[in-house]
């Protein structure tokens, strides 16, 4: 399956992408990079694998709507079976999803559905929580709720700040997003019909 992945800064998710399907037998291959920002570090990491790599500036558009029309081309570009969105800052509007509707992917650093949106580390531990942890998601239209293929939780330490659970979160990510993507593309999990339960991953 060809995948094409959205980044926007370090691309550590990109790259755990990259070393997954550099194994000869997982059924992925990347084959396109995409940032919303020149300066994103993945950029360089990608082009270092041979990855082709596009840097679309939004602030080099004229509206949100010319962006995501730049990086729709791109996309098409790359014929993706599959859109994995990988520390990807934007959300995205229902006209760029619908091209590529049940085939995108988003990990987000926290368990679904609690704590979407931003900030999710500080306020895992504001709330007390003794778990926190990253969920992979199909993406829909709304922020953060699509169907959940994927999660894996870590402890949370008294002592920790948001930056220390980030950073444990963080290596659970690198691990539940090949697995995700290897649901997904080797046709074990598919976008949900509607009323089938998301079920559980054959782990
Ligand atoms: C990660 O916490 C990821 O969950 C969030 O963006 C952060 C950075 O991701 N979406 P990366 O290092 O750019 O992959």
């Amino acid at each position: 399956k060809r995948v094409a992945v959205l980044i926007s800064g370090g691309g550590s998710n990109m790259l755990a992408l990259a070393d997954a399907c550099a194994a000869p037998d997982f059924p992925a291959e990347i084959v396109g990079v995409i940032s919303d920002k020149k300066a994103a570090g993945g950029l360089a990491k990608a082009a270092a694998r041979g990855i082709p790599t596009f840097a679309l500036e939004r602030k080099d558009y004229a509206s949100k709507a010319e962006h995501e029309a730049a990086v729709l081309e791109a996309l098409a570009s790359c014929k993706p079976d599959i859109v994995c969105l990988a520390g990807y800052m934007r959300l995205l509007s229902a006209e760029f999803i619908r091209p590529y509707a049940g085939r995108i992917l988003n990990i987000h650093p926290s368990l679904l559905p609690l704590f979407p949106g931003l900030h999710t580390h500080q306020r895992a531990i504001d709330a007390g929580m003794r778990v926190a942890g990253c969920t992979v998601h199909f993406v829909t239209e709304g922020m953060d709720e699509g169907p959940i293929l994927a999660q894996a939780a870590v402890p949370v330490l008294t002592d920790d700040t948001a930056e220390t659970l980030a950073a444990r979160v963080l290596t659970v990510e690198h691990q539940t997003y090949p697995l995700a993507l290897w649901l997904v593309a080797s046709g074990e999990r598919a976008f949900p019909h509607d009323g089938e339960k998301s079920k559980a991953a054959p782990v």
